[in-house]
């Protein structure tokens, strides 16, 4: 493994990359170090042969299966700092479980969870510095699963890759704030309905749609073409230990004529309330601020993943 950058001063005290992180947003700043590792089509990924190394760009054949045949896929997740210096991980396990589900589908071999996740905690802790202070923002992670070796027809590619990068984002939720309060000019995302009928609702470009009404809230259930969020099921989770009653269900468009509130989750997004939605020449306008379900769900999300909740779940994973 490569040396990463000192994370502590002489002091003790915790050292930070050189950027404004008043300014962070979702530029890309890509953090000193990934990981990289690789296997035989026919082989399983062991734990042994990973490496943190510089990041960099990577070298990769023309016929590679992921440029010719889109073999591939990726994830993220986020390192949180908490308020005492320590870093901590939300959930990393799920996304290793959904990274095989989506490998085995594109028949391809994927490490094992405790390999992903062992992998996750030594990238995040090489580039411990561009995890933002408290309240900044976070470190975004992302892992990545590809057929890197050459193909000629559609088969499994011969070399699979399997590396893991960061950077340093800003608080998302603070931008769509600002849209939200600025939406006389102009959209900031799209919701996309169900291919076939398109009279039901599937989920935002990047994120997963709820809708309130009164004490129920209602998500599009899973069925084979909406990402299964993880952030999704844990909104689901807190929702229910309130006392909300949650409804997976096929959602007609015209069910978001008449609701409280909607909003969207992701890792990204977090829990980011939804202003108004214009379908056609429909304009529809909800509930945002203070006073709201989806506040109070983002709260205590955002509490635990930075541990200013207690994590009575046991969703996060402390890096050490
Ligand atoms: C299409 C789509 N839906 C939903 C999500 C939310 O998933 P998660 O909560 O696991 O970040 C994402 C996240 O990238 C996404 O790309």
């Amino acid at each position: 493994m490569a040396s990463p950058t000192q994370t502590k001063s002489d002091s003790g005290a915790e050292k930070y990359a050189d950027i404004n992180w008043d300014e962070l947003g979702f530029d890309l700043v890509p953090a000193d170090y990934m990981y990289v590792t690789k296997c035989d089509k026919e082989e399983n990924f062991t734990t042994e042969v990973g490496n943190i190394i510089p990041y960099a760009n990577i070298a990769i054949s023309p016929f590679a299966g992921i440029l010719n045949y889109g073999q591939g896929l990726l994830e993220g997740l986020k390192a949180y700092r908490r308020d005492d210096g320590r870093v901590l991980l939300f959930r990393p396990e799920q996304n290793a479980q959904r990274m095989q589900i989506g490998a085995e589908r594109l028949c391809m071999p994927s490490p094992s969870i405790e390999h992903f996740v062992e992998a996750v905690k030594q990238t995040v802790l090489a580039n411990k510095h561009w995890v933002p202070p408290p309240g900044k923002g976070s470190l975004y992670v992302r892992p990545l699963l590809i057929g890197s070796g050459p193909v000629l027809s559609l088969v499994t590619a011969p070399e699979i890759s399997f590396l893991i990068y960061a950077c340093p984002v800003g608080n998302y939720h603070k931008v769509y704030k600002a849209i939200a309060q600025a939406k006389a000019r102009g959209f900031s995302d799209v919701l996309f309905l169900d291919a076939v009928t398109k009279k039901y609702i599937e989920e935002v470009s990047s994120c997963n749609i709820f809708i309130v009404k009164g004490n129920v809230i209602s998500t599009p259930a899973i069925c084979g073409t909406i990402l299964p969020g993880i952030t999704r099921k844990s909104i689901i989770e807190i929702a229910l230990g309130f006392g909300y009653q949650v409804e997976e269900r096929v959602i007609p468009l015209v069910d978001l004529f008449d609701v409280d509130e909607v909003f969207c989750t992701g890792t990204a997004v977090v829990v980011s309330p939804v202003a108004s939605i214009t379908y056609g020449d429909k304009r529809i306008e909800y509930k945002t601020g203070a006073e709201t379900v989806s506040k109070k769900l983002y709260d205590m999300l955002t509490g635990i993943q930075t541990g200013r909740i207690e994590d009575k779940m046991g969703w996060t994973v402390e890096i050490d």
